[in-house]
């Protein structure tokens, strides 16, 4: 039988010292098989970042129980954490330290005494060799994101999980860090990710929670979710003057942004024929036409969009 990487039973967490309390976490439960790219999604105040440190140990759930690799996050603590990386959402730092003494700091903190051949291939992966001796608070948001990841790896954890990674962090420093990030994942390490952003999500994670409100509300394939939820998306820009029948229009959502532009949604790839065919008939000429594949981004936010609608 081959072990879950991380395995949460029915998870609840209530933050019970504000004014009013908050259920942050309600009944969650979630296999994360070896070596996933597993991407956990929702709005801002889902959970996420509550089941993460309840998974990492930082936070103590209410009920229910976490299992990294067999290790119990309560009873088993220290070998759970070891077993992990986390690269939290906030960036926390003493600004004093120097880069590497962060990282030899940390890898004190689990026992490692002579790591800096990893240091400083973590240090070149991360493009950050030039600033080893720079203090902390001399780095930039993005360069301090990156010694956060750095930070998560010193100890070579088979699960790492990544809340928000590329929040503030440039695009060539988001596709460097994504390179990395596969590697490790083809290696074999298990990859937990919550992200903002849904393509770069759909881009990597080979299958997605969907959070709302502390519950799961769908676990899915990436591509079953896209499938179940978007479809392909028909763009059209009529020539200057031109004007689609009511008819045509009743299908049609008008694009409140650019003139003369309607969009379809399609059941069926092949329901193009009949709208472009029902443009011809209506001597409706075109200046533009473009096809849009089903995507996460769409069908995340139809999904939410039902969500709200059944919970009305
Ligand atoms: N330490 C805390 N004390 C009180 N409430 C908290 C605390 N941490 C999180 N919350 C609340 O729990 C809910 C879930 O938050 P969080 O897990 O941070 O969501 P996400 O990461 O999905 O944005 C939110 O309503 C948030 O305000
Ligand atoms: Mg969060």
């Amino acid at each position: 039988m081959s072990l879950s990487a991380v395995s949460v039973r029915q998870v609840s967490k209530t933050f019970a010292r504000t004014r009013q309390p908050v259920h942050a976490l309600h009944d969650v439960s979630l296999e994360i098989e070896a070596g996933e790219f597993f991407g956990l999604l929702g709005p801002n105040g889902a959970g996420k970042t509550t089941l993460i440190s309840c998974m990492a140990g930082l936070c103590r759930q209410d009920a229910g129980s976490i299992h990294v690799l067999g290790h119990d996050t309560r009873s088993d603590y220290r070998a759970a954490r070891r077993s992990l990386g986390v690269v939290p959402q906030e960036l926390v730092f003493d600004p004093f330290f120097s880069v590497r003494e962060i990282l030899r700091l940390q890898s004190g903190y689990f026992g490692i005494k002579q790591n800096d051949a990893w240091i400083d291939e973590l240090l070149s992966e991360l493009d950050l060799s030039d600033k080893a001796d720079h203090s902390m608070r001399s780095l930039s948001g993005g360069m301090k994101r990156r010694v956060l990841v750095a930070q998560a790896l010193v100890h070579r954890p088979p699960v790492i999980i990544l809340d928000e990674p590329t929040a503030g962090v440039d695009v060539a420093l988001r596709q460097g860090l994504w390179h990395f990030i596969r590697r490790l994942n083809r290696d074999g390490h298990t990859i937990i990710l919550t992200t903002h952003y849904l393509e770069e999500a759909e881009a990597l994670c080979g299958r997605l929670a969907l959070m709302r409100s502390g519950e799961i509300c769908a676990l899915e394939k990436t591509e079953t979710l896209i499938r179940q939820f978007a479809k392909h998306r028909l763009t059209v820009r009529l020539s200057e003057g031109g004007f689609l029948p009511p008819l045509l229009a009743a299908s049609a959502q008008a694009l409140p942004d650019v003139e003369r532009s309607w969009q379809w949604t399609l059941d069926e790839l092949s329901d193009i024929e009949s709208v472009l065919s029902a443009l011809r008939e209506s001597g409706c000429r075109l200046e533009d036409m473009s096809i849009s594949p089903p995507d996460l981004e769409t069908a995340f936010l139809k999904f939410m969009d039902n969500g709200v609608e059944e919970t009305a």
